[in-house]
């Protein structure tokens, strides 16, 4: 087997200089079960940071679904096949009415690219209007609306960014809880200036949970003067449900029936068919119609019977192991955990999530957000045996977002694990 060294020399050398690795000492991952994984060496770790394997590393289901699939057929969806259609069957039962029907892709970039050209053709508008400090993807036209990295040229005039929203709880003494009027009344600017401008406005796109912003503690109704403000504009919704979409954030399916807002577009991706490439956007009939009817979209891999196969057993598999409900109740016992460690050790901040996405804030003596600690904890962490990493404006918030069948055993060893890194904390700064 290939050593670290040459593992990451040849990665450089066949993949570029700059492809990003976890970890200061990065994990050789070579077999995965259920919530754990091993390395080439035989050492066990906790997953407790993917969210792709939903229902688990390699569940016999999924697994057994895929190999059956691709030795009977796998094509494109050019020829009639029943999976595509069984599939986006289930899949819009699970929302609102009038989400009816749906265009197969096979990543979330392109279910937020298809999305946005959506919004664009059925509103005849351009406008976009997304938060400051966020990520949807890597397309052309999704890396514009991103804040990680500016486009090249600058961002274009049919992009238009928000804060995003703080919780109100947050520990950070300099951050200042946006009120859900004040919001909207930032929004009604954006859209006066698209209107203004002759770009008007197409569509607001947010993860309804503000994942990648760092999942503040909103309550519900918190969007509803924002959502006002577009529709009454005439621009449509789009919920970007690729993080905590099929169940992640506990008790609901969506994160947009936790919030409590009707979006008009839904994209997913990630944990769809638990690691097999399978990605979607949910619309109404006459939306996909439009947007069908406008760009002749074909997408060759999209919906490919295999694809649907895994999406169908991991859709499966989450209703039948309960699994919705078991991120709320066991995401419950792990957050309060980590609210105990909050308690007792002064670098963590305020601990906050939703079913099997929480973390807690890592912060200075002065309360500040301490990314170098973080860091250090995940670390940490790794070299214990346990995967997390880190999230939000200023990399300071560990995330946490195991496999959904995680059990208490697994929590108990999480929360242990990293009490023995505060405790030593100290030990590792230097
Ligand atoms: C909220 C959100 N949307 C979309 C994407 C893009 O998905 P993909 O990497 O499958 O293109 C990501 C990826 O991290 C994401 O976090």
């Amino acid at each position: 087997m290939d050593t670290q060294e040459n593992l990451l020399a040849r990665r450089q050398h066949l993949l570029g200089p700059s492809v990003p690795t976890f970890y200061d000492d990065p994990v050789h991952i070579v077999k995965g079960k259920g919530v754990w994984l091993w390395d080439g060496a035989g050492q066990k770790y906790l997953d407790c940071y993917n969210n792709v394997p939903h229902v688990g590393h390699c569940h016999p289901k999924v697994v057994e679904a895929i190999t059956r699939q691709a030795s009977t057929l796998n094509t494109h969806t050019r020829y009639l096949h029943e999976g595509i259609l069984d599939y986006v069957e289930n899949l819009t039962s699970m929302f609102a009415e009038n989400l009816t029907s749906a265009i197969m892709v096979c990543s979330g970039s392109e279910a937020n690219d298809v999305a946005l050209r959506m919004a664009q053709v059925m509103t005849g508008k351009r406008g976009i209007i997304c938060t400051d400090n966020t990520y949807h993807g890597n397309t052309a036209l999704v890396s514009q609306i991103g804040s990680r990295t500016e486009p090249i040229g600058g961002y274009s005039d049919f992009v238009s960014h928000i804060p995003s929203p703080v919780g109100s709880e947050t520990c950070y003494e300099h951050s200042d809880p946006l009120e859900p009027q004040k919001l909207a009344a930032i929004v009604q600017q954006k859209i006066d200036a698209f209107e203004e401008s002759g770009v008007g406005l197409a569509c607001l796109i947010i993860c309804p949970y503000f994942a990648n912003e760092g999942f503040p503690t909103l309550n519900k109704g918190f969007l509803d003067p924002l959502i006002d403000r577009v529709r009454k504009a005439g621009g449509l919704i789009i919920a970007d449900e690729v993080q905590p979409g099929f169940g992640r954030v506990g008790n609901t399916w969506w994160g947009h029936e936790m919030i409590g807002i009707q979006p008009d577009i839904v994209t997913l991706g990630k944990p769809m068919g638990n690691g097999f490439p399978v990605a979607a956007v949910v619309a109404s009939q006459e939306t996909v119609g439009g947007f069908r009817k406008r760009f002749k979209y074909f997408n060759t891999f999209g919906g490919n019977p295999v694809a649907m196969a895994a999406a169908q057993a991991t859709l499966a598999v989450i209703e039948e192991e309960g699994l919705v409900n078991h991120a709320y109740t066991i995401g419950h016992i792990a957050l309060n955990r980590l609210k105990d460690l909050v308690a007792k050790y002064d670098c963590l901040g305020q601990a906050r999530g939703s079913g099997l996405f929480f973390g807690a804030e890592v912060r200075d003596q002065k309360g500040n957000p301490d990314p170098e600690t973080t860091r250090m904890i995940v670390n940490a962490m790794r070299k214990k045996g346990v995967l997390i990493n880190s999230l939000g404006k200023h990399q300071s918030l560990l995330k946490i977002r195991p496999p959904l069948p995680i059990n208490i055993a697994e929590i108990d060893f999480l929360i242990n694990s990293l009490e023995e890194v505060l405790v030593d904390l100290e030990k590792y700064r230097n």
